[in-house]
């Protein structure tokens, strides 16, 4: 009989997609997939190292693993992923992990797995040039088989101050547009109608080729081009990069969605430099003023770090303005969480003490909220087309789907109408996550 992997995810969508590639990975290999921790032969957790309790997290579910572990003689703990990268050796200190993969190593877990031992933890934690696993056909893990994740490069060149990904992840390298074009067929011939193109930062997408290079606006061309009635979506941007050209892209094609996730992290241009972002405030809002100019009706959301390295209330002061002057239709927003060997952590103290940290984000938080709540006021009485995604989280008589933008939109189901569709929903009404409609 087969052996059963069991995968947990943590962090990102880029995590999520990985966590495919390693259950088809696996799969070649002979291990069938379990969602039940209980009956796995092999226990895998894909982890994030973005802030701190992401990791703590993580920490008390090896805990869990290695009661399991006592329990059933013979299953295999694994750590995969950026935490693999960053903390080999204290997950081995711990003698409860038996295996550790890091980013650009899965192509060796079937033959790490059969090398474990009780005595022999296996690890690879080396980060490649190369590795893309363009060749790999993800299985997918989604719930609904309506919106499929495609990563289109892996790492990141960028050395924002506070973050670690370019040490979990590695130098930033781009996947063959022929098989992302491949897979994206692929997923739409299976029914699917929604890709999201995966990557750090899309913009620095680039494949050079005797046929010509391919940047990320042509890409984008590519991808759209395949069915009108596949919808592409892609994240992230990075404001000092996002160009013209993309934009206008966006613009040419109706099934590019007009949702860009573009974020800002601070509205004080003395932390953006500290944070080595390499925009300013004033490029930033010009970036906004092109998306405007050629899509009126394009979302904009944005990722924001309360309490950066030596951030003064003036500067706090300066995300709140540049929140209300872009109005962002949404939000992540974190405290900033010193990650060790990063330039921040070696250069700057941080020096915002907790208390403080907290109560700028919570005023980011009500802030947004109240941006969001107007965001989706301007949608009340317009029409819009939506892309069917399931029953409602609180009723099998709603269906729920998301606009072009990325609002989620929930509405009473109708006989002949079902998850894959297309549909035509006028708003009623609105809170600050959904918009509430009927169909028209
Ligand atoms: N502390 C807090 N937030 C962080 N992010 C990245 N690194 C950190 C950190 N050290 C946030 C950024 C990024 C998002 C993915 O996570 O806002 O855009
Ligand atoms: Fe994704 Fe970054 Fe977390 Fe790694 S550290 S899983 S790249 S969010």
């Amino acid at each position: 009989m087969s052996k059963k992997v069991y995968i947990e995810t943590y962090g990102c969508q880029m995590n999520v997609n990985d966590t495919e590639v390693i259950f088809s990975i696996l799969a070649d290999a002979g291990y069938a997939r379990t969602g039940e921790m209980g009956e796995a032969d092999v226990i895998l957790a894909n982890t994030c190292s973005i802030r701190d309790n992401a990791e703590q997290r993580i920490w008390g579910r090896i805990e869990v693993f290695a009661t399991e572990r006592r329990r059933r003689p013979g299953v295999v703990v694994g750590i995969v992923g950026c935490m693999a990268e960053r903390l080999k050796d204290s997950l081995l200190d711990s003698r409860k992990v038996d295996l550790v993969a890091g980013p650009d190593a899965y192509r060796s877990l079937p033959a790490l797995l059969a090398a474990i031992t009780p005595d022999h933890p296996q690890i690879n934690v080396l980060l490649s040039h190369e590795e893309t696993y363009a060749d790999i056909r993800p299985l997918r893990i989604d719930k609904n088989g309506v919106s499929a994740f495609i990563s289109i490069m892996r790492g990141c060149n960028n050395v924002c101050s506070y973050c670690v990904v370019p040490y979990t992840r590695g130098a930033e390298r781009s996947r063959d547009p022929r098989t992302i074009v491949r897979e994206a067929c692929d997923v739409f011939s299976r029914g699917y109608k929604e890709v999201t193109l995966l990557g750090q930062n899309v913009d620095s997408y680039f494949w050079k080729s005797p046929e010509g290079n391919v940047g990320f606006a042509q890409l984008l061309e590519q991808v759209a081009r395949i069915s009108p009635e596949l919808r592409v979506r892609y994240s992230t941007s990075h404001p000092k990069d996002i160009s013209d050209e993309v934009i206008e892209t966006m613009g040419r094609y109706e099934n590019i969605c007009k949702c860009i996730h573009l974020p800002v992290q601070s509205g004080s241009d003395v932390m953006l430099e500290k944070m080595r972002r390499r925009y300013t405030r004033a490029w930033y809002l010009d970036r906004v003023r092109k998306i405007r100019e050629v899509m009126p009706d394009c979302a904009i959301t944005t990722d924001i770090i309360a309490g950066f390295c030596g951030e003064t209330e003036q500067d706090h002061q300066d995300t709140l303005s540049i929140m209300r002057e872009v109005g962002y239709d949404a939000a992540f927003m974190f405290a900033y969480s010193e990650r060790p060997g990063t330039l921040a952590a070696r250069h700057y103290p941080d020096d915002v003490p907790p208390e403080v940290k907290n109560r700028r984000l919570t005023e980011i938080i009500e802030l947004q909220n109240v941006l969001s709540l107007e965001s989706n006021r301007r949608d009340v009485g317009r029409t819009f087309r939506v892309l069917v995604e399931g029953p409602s989280k609180r009723s099998e008589l709603e269906l729920c789907g998301r606009t072009s933008s990325g609002k989620m939109c929930v509405f009473p189901a109708v006989a002949g109408v079902g998850v894959g569709d297309y549909v035509k929903v006028r708003v009623l009404d609105c809170s600050s996550a959904t918009l509430r409609c009927e169909q028209v």
